[in-house]
Parts: C-alpha cells; structure tokens; sequence
C-alpha cells in the first residue's frame, strides 16, 4: 500500500512541476517553439537594424530602438497582425534597411512575419540548433556570418573593413581576428551589440579554421 501511495504522490508532484513549466514557457514563449525570439529573430534585428548610427540604442533613428524585445516589440509591432506592423511593412516593401546595407532574405522576412503572427512572443533561452560535427564552410560556416555578421560586415558598408559576405572575405578575416572577436579571448566581441554565438556555433568556425578554412 505505501508503495502504491507514493506512486500516487510522485504522480501528482511531477503533473505539477509539469504543469509550472509549460505556463511559464507559455508566457515567455516556448524555448523549443519553432520559432524563438532569441535565437532566431534579434540577431536578424541586431546585424541588419540596430547597429551603431542606426537602430541601436544610442542613435535610435527616427526612434526607433531595435535593440531588445521591449523596445521592438514597443516600438511598431502589432501582436498578430504583421500587416498592422510598422516594422514588418518597412522591411516587406524593402525600404528598410536603407540603400548600400544588406536587405533581409526572403527567409529572414518570412521568419519576422510568422513570429509577429504568432503573437510576437518573447522566447528566450532558446534550444540551440546545432550540430558541432559539421564545419563545412557552406553548410556551416557561412550561414553563422550570415545570420550574425552580414548585416554590418558586407561592402559597401562593411564595418572594420571586414566583409563577412562571401568565402574569400570570411578567409582573410581569419587574420583580421575572427576567432578572437566571436570566442571573446581577445579584439573587439562580436557580434557587436549581440549575445555570443553558443560553443557549439563558435567550435564550427574554430574546426573550419583548424581544417585549413577550406571552401567547402
Ligand atoms: C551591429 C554591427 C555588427 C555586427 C552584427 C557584427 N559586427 Fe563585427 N564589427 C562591427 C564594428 C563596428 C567593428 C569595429 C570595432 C568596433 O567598433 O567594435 C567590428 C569589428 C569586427 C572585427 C575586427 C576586430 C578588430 O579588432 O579589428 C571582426 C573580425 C568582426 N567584427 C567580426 C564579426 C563577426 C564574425 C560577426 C558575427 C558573428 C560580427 N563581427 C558582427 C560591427 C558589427
């Protein structure tokens, strides 16, 4: 009997315990959500809105601070209604970002539009997408510049000379101090404004370097 009550209890306790947690992923969004804010939507708004001179929080051009979710949530997004969302139509209709920086991708686009009709939630903590056997330039490396860098790293706007846009400029950037400015041991932290990549991003770059930096 004592075991079958136990068994009771232990049941109740971990339904409660449950329970807690998928109300508290509720309310800040869901880590493993398809989509989540941290990881997939600010690092687009950090490298393509909020660097320095534009959306940051030092210039917050025509006020518009694109720095953390309260101030872009806060500023022109309509929870839900992407069409309603100031934000979206700039980036939509391509007016923003402005001439001579990178615009976002149609996959870029497309991932602000379903987060906004989701509800515009604030996913943090978010499960990282990543596998650190994989270190090829293409399918690894790359897409990491990509989504965290290009936005300020691409000519003709390139911040620090450092065009992160395409193979040959990710390679000579391997002198300009690359590792360095992504494992923060040394140069400027990168990416600028942003949170530092997971270990798992970092490692993929640090074994294409240690393979020769290969275009692969
Ligand atoms: C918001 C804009 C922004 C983003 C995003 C960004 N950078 Fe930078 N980066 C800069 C600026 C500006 C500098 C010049 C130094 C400074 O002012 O911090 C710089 C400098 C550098 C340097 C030269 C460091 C040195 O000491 O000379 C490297 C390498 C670099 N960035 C790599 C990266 C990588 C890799 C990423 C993506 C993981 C990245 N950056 C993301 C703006 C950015």
């Amino acid at each position: 009997m004592k075991i079958k009550q136990f068994l009771v209890i232990a049941a109740f306790a971990f339904v409660a315990v449950w329970g807690m947690q998928s109300c508290q992923h509720e309310q800040m969004g869901d880590p493993n959500a398809a989509i989540c804010f941290e990881r997939d939507i600010l690092p687009i708004f950090n490298s393509k809105c909020a660097m320095s001179g534009c959306h940051d929080a030092g210039t917050a051009a025509e006020d518009y601070d694109l720095s953390n979710y309260s101030k872009i949530v806060g500023d022109g997004i309509v929870k839900g209604k992407p069409g309603k969302s100031e934000i979206y139509e700039e980036i939509e209709d391509g007016e923003m970002p402005p001439k001579g920086y990178p615009k976002l991708s149609a996959t870029e686009k497309q991932l602000i539009y379903d987060w906004i009709a989701d509800g515009a939630k604030n996913g943090i903590n978010c499960a990282v997408k990543c596998d650190s056997t994989i270190s090829g330039f293409a399918s690894a490396v790359q897409p990491i510049m990509t989504k965290y860098c290009v936005g300020c790293h691409a000519y003709p706007s390139a911040s620090a000379q450092v065009d992160l846009s395409g193979y040959i400029g990710v390679k000579y950037a391997i002198n300009q101090g690359l590792l360095k400015s992504i494992d923060h041991s040394g140069y400027y932290p990168m990416p600028k404004g942003g949170a530092k990549l997971s270990d798992c991003e970092i490692n993929q770059v640090r074994k294409w370097i240690q393979r020769g930096a290969p275009n692969d």
